[in-house]
Formats: structure tokens, C-alpha cells, sequence
């Protein structure tokens, strides 16, 4: 048996989402950004993210469009998988929930439980909103203790279903979250949850009739009734990392489980993702160290608002793309966010301090001089200094400083933190270059030796440059590498200084990131 990969989880991206905008862009760009970090550092890495297809409100929409709800998802499909080709997301595994090897192991998993004991039938009465199609509590009753106009018709409803034996496993979920530190990451989401448990209170509903809801997963032992949501939606994450399946079409399970980070927003940690979701692996015999930690991240608002789900207010990733290339959309989404909190998103800050400042000025320029006068002054073949001086000791240091604060960050998820120091880098090696004024040393010939060591340094600084952002500016770094005449082949391991051999060719500069032309308002 191979070793265990390292695995990654993203969410289902679901269909009540008119259109995709940046969030969801951001949440699969930082994963992937994490992903091609690990496979930096020699890891072999398994990314899984998809769509969770099912639901009333597909169904009602297909309607509307009068297309069959597989059309209208598959329809939504494309677009998501659109903008993950355009953003360079590069997954490995792709979790579509009407696919029917999820099915099987979705009725697979639901017949356990109820074998077991833990599913049982039930009749509930409560008031039920016609037009949101669920049950509603007292929390949405208005101040006038009455349901308000945006319930439509609420009517007093008893209606069978199956439940889920949810409570009885919370006193164990509490103690995990406990003993286990690494569970919820950044540490600060862990008090929220904790808080979410103590209120969890009866079991939890895990079917609709098919009167109400067709657009789902068959219950196996009740034809009459349709799985709901959770076991349907949640289960992706296991029926497409190949679990209770021999398809050879889908991984081998051992290889994967559990995840190295499951990572989602921080709206759905309470309850899906925190309570529902271990709870349900736990019900399933997953063992303690089987439950995955769980990446919550925060949201890109707009002006402090939240950005809807219905296309209104939203920031169009695909737009954003066309205008400022796919690299700098993902080095603006992860770093001008800090991993856990929320950011707002600001198109005038990502074109003059993302794009224009670190990408054009400091990563641009320093790419664009050291070519230029590798050519100029030595047609662009470099000298490796037979010995070390003080400004190579410097820079090597620097660089080796950098690539540990660089791990230890990516490490914690901290991407705007690996970048920073980065960009330390880029940013002392921009002055040096003009402390060093290689066009002084290459008009005297007695500083041939010195400009060598140089040119040598920059060409050296730049190289290791390239991998380190390569996780985060693809594109960019692939360009890096065409420029220094060096195969596009990343690895932390040769992030170490003195790689480029004496007398190596470099090419020529071709500018990596234009500058934006800002117009101004009239
Ligand atoms: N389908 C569920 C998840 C699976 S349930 C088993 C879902 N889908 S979603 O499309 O609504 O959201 C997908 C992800 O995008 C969630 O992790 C959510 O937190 C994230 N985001 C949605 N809006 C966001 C922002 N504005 N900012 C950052 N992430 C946001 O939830």
C-alpha cells in the first residue's frame, strides 16, 4: 500500500448561488494556493472540490427555466468549472453530487446508520412556509410574535420523517474539540463552536417526501422519501476520496483519509461543517484521529455588507480576471486577507498596491533590471564567484531567513504571511541593486569581478524568487523561469542558493505585469 497523500477539502459549491463571484473564487484559490505549496515541499497531494447539486430550490429554478433540474445544474456546473480553469485551480478529484457513484455511497452510508440504530422515523408538527419550503421555529417569528410577509402562506403541518440521532453524540464532539487543538483552525473559531454545541438540542431531520422534494438521493430502506441536504451534501467529502467503494475510478480511501484540512467558510462551521459533519463520521466508526481538522476561513465583504447570492452586489471573478490577469486575482485574494478574518474587497487597492506596487513595481521591475543588465553589460551569461563575499553571504542569508518564515507560515495557512516574506526579499534586493550600481561598476574595468558577483546574485535572488511565488502567481512564475532560460520545475528543495552554473545563459526580459493605467473619475 502506497503512503497516505495529503489530502484537501474544499466545499460543494451549491446552486443557490446565482453566479460565482470572488468568495467563492477565493475560498478554492487559497486551497489550491495551499495545495501547490505542498507539492512544493515534494508532498503528493490530492485536491477535492465540487458542487452539491440537489435540492428544492434546483428544482423550482429548472422550472422556471423549463429545463429538467440536471440541465439547470449542469448549466451552473460549467460555469464554476469555468472559473476554475480561468483561475488556474487545479484540483484533483471533482465531487459532482448527482454523480451515481456519490448515490451509492450516500444510500450505503444511510442504511448503516439505520442498521445501527441511529436513524429513526418521526412525526413532527410544526408551522411550515409554503413558499421557503421549511419548517419555521419561534426565532423567525417577528416582534409581533407573528411570521412575516416574506414566509408567504405559513400553515400548521404534522409531517413524517426520518431523523438522524444527533444529541446523543454531543457530550463526545464537545470532549474532541477539547482534546484535539489542531480541530479548528485559526484556534480563535473554537470558543464559537463549543458555545453552538451546548445549544444543540434534538435530532436532526435528514429527509423530505417525495411529495415535497423528488430533486434528491432515494432514502434505501423508506422509497417514499428523499435523503435532505446533509447526508447527501456532506457525504462528497468521503464518497469521492473513494470510501465504502471499489470504483476504480475513484481513490483509494486509505491513501487520502482523513484530510490534512477541510476547508471552508466560516458561515457554515455552525452547524454543518462543526457539528453535523464530525458527528457523522463518528456515527460511521471513524476514529478520533479520523476526524479532519477543519481551515475556517473569513469572508470578502463589500463595504462591510455582505455580497448576496443572488448576482445584485456581486464582484465578478471572471471580470476581474479579464482585467487583471489570473495571477494577480489570486495574489490580491490571498494576500490582502488575513486566513480566518474577513477583508473588504477594494478594486482600487487590488490595481495600485497588489498589482501595481508589489506585482508591477517591486516583482516586475526587479525581474525586468536584472535581465536587462545580464544583456547589457554581459550578454547575458552569468559568473559564479569562485568565493563568497559579504553581499552573497547577505543575500543567501536573507533568502534562507525568508524560505523558513515563508514554511512557517504556509505551514499555519498564513499565505499573506508567506508572501510578506517574500516580498521582503524582493524589496531588499531592489535596493541593493541600487546601492550597488551595477551601471557605475560596469564602466570600470578594474569592478568586472565585483559586477560579476552582482549580476550573479540577482540572477541567484530571482530564481529562488520565482519558486517561492509560484504557488500563488503560477503564470508569473513560469515566466521567471522562461526569462533565466530555466526549466519551470518548482521545488523547495531547490530553493537553496548557487543553483545557476557558471557561464548559464539567461534570456532576455519581456515585462511580467504592465502597469494598470488608472482613469481618472471625471
Ligand atoms: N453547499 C454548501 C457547502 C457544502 S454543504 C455540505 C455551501 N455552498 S456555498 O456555495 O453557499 O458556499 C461555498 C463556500 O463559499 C462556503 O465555504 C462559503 O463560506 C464560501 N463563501 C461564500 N461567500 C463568501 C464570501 N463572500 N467570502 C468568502 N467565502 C465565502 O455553503
Amino acid at each position: 500500500m502506497s503512503a497516505k497523500n495529503t489530502f484537501f477539502i474544499t466545499t460543494a459549491i451549491d446552486y443557490t448561488n446565482a453566479a460565482p463571484h470572488i468568495g467563492h473564487a477565493y475560498e478554492k484559490v487559497l486551497t489550491d494556493v495551499i495545495a501547490r505549496y505542498r507539492r512544493l515541499k515534494g508532498e503528493k497531494v490530492y485536491f477535492l472540490t465540487g458542487v452539491d447539486q440537489h435540492g428544492q430550490k434546483v428544482k423550482q429554478s429548472a422550472e422556471t427555466k423549463g429545463i429538467s433540474p440536471f440541465e439547470y445544474a449542469a448549466s451552473i456546473t460549467e460555469k464554476f468549472l469555468e472559473l476554475w480553469r480561468v483561475l488556474d485551480v487545479d484540483f484533483d478529484g471533482w465531487a459532482a453530487t448527482t454523480d451515481s457513484r456519490h448515490k451509492k455511497v450516500v444510500q450505503q452510508v444511510l442504511q448503516r446508520l439505520f442498521d445501527e440504530g441511529e436513524i429513526y422515523k418521526a412525526t413532527y408538527k410544526g408551522f411550515y412556509s409554503v413558499r421557503q419550503e421549511q419548517f419555521l421555529t419561534d426565532k423567525e417569528r417577528g416582534p409581533d410574535g407573528n411570521y412575516g410577509p416574506e414566509w408567504g402562506e405559513v400553515n400548521e403541518l404534522e409531517e413524517t420523517n426520518w431523523y438522524f440521532r444527533l444529541a446523543k453524540h454531543k457530550e463526545w464532539l464537545r470532549d474532541l474539540i477539547q482534546k484535539r487543538e489542531d480541530l479548528i483552525i485559526p484556534a480563535f473559531r473554537r470558543s464559537e463552536l463549543l458555545n453552538a454545541i451546548d445549544r444543540v438540542e434534538g435530532d436532526l431531520c435528514i429527509s423530505r417526501p417525495k411529495e415535497r422534494l423528488t430533486w434528491g438521493i432515494e432514502i434505501p430502506f423508506d422509497p417514499a422519501y428523499v435523503t435532505y441536504v446533509w447526508f447527501d451534501a456532506l457525504i462528497n467529502y468521503i464518497s469521492f476520496a473513494g470510501y465504502l467503494s471499489d470504483d476504480a475510478s475513484l481513490p483509494e480511501f486509505t491513501e487520502l483519509w482523513p484530510a490534512n484540512a477541510h476547508v471552508i467558510g466560516k458561515d457554515i462551521m455552525v452547524p454543518a461543517h462543526g457539528i453535523y459533519w464530525p458527528i457523522m463520521l463518528h456515527a460511521l466508526g471513524f476514529a478520533d484521529d479520523q476526524i479532519p481538522p477543519l481551515l475556517v476561513h473569513g469572508w470578502w465583504n463589500l463595504s462591510g455588507a455582505k455580497i448576496s447570492k443572488s448576482a445584485g452586489n456581486s464582484v465578478d471573478p471572471f471580470e476581474l480576471a479579464s482585467k487583471y490577469t489570473s495571477d494577480g486575482l489570486r495574489y490580491y485574494l490571498v494576500r490582502d486577507i488575513v486566513t480566518g478574518n474577513d477583508s473588504d474587497f477594494n478594486e482600487k487597492r487590488l490595481v495600485q498596491e497588489r498589482f501595481n506596487a508589489d506585482l508591477a513595481n517591486d516583482l516586475g521591475n526587479l525581474v525586468n533590471r536584472t535581465l536587462n543588465m545580464n544583456q547589457r553589460y554581459r550578454e547575458g551569461i552569468v559568473r559564479k564567484p569562485a568565493t563568497e563575499n559579504s553581499d552573497i553571504a547577505a543575500a543567501k542569508t536573507l533568502v534562507e531567513e525568508s524560505v523558513a518564515a515563508y514554511k512557517t507560515a504556509f505551514d499555519r495557512y498564513e499565505a499573506h504571511s508567506a508572501l510578506e516574506s517574500v516580498w521582503k526579499v524582493i524589496s531588499h534586493t531592489n535596493k541593493f541593486i541600487d546601492a550597488a550600481a551595477p551601471w557605475k561598476l560596469a564602466k570600470d574595468p578594474a569592478k568586472a569581478e565585483e559586477l560579476d558577483s552582482v549580476l550573479y546574485q540577482l540572477a541567484e535572488t530571482l530564481r529562488i524568487i520565482a519558486i517561492l511565488v509560484s504557488p500563488v502567481i503560477p503564470k508569473a512564475a513560469a515566466k521567471i523561469c522562461a526569462q533565466l532560460n530555466l526549466p519551470p520545475e518548482f521545488s523547495l528543495e531547490a530553493a537553496n542558493w548557487g543553483k545557476i552554473a557558471d557561464g548559464h545563459a539567461l534570456g532576455k526580459p519581456e515585462p511580467l505585469f504592465p502597469r494598470i493605467v488608472i482613469e481618472e473619475a471625471n
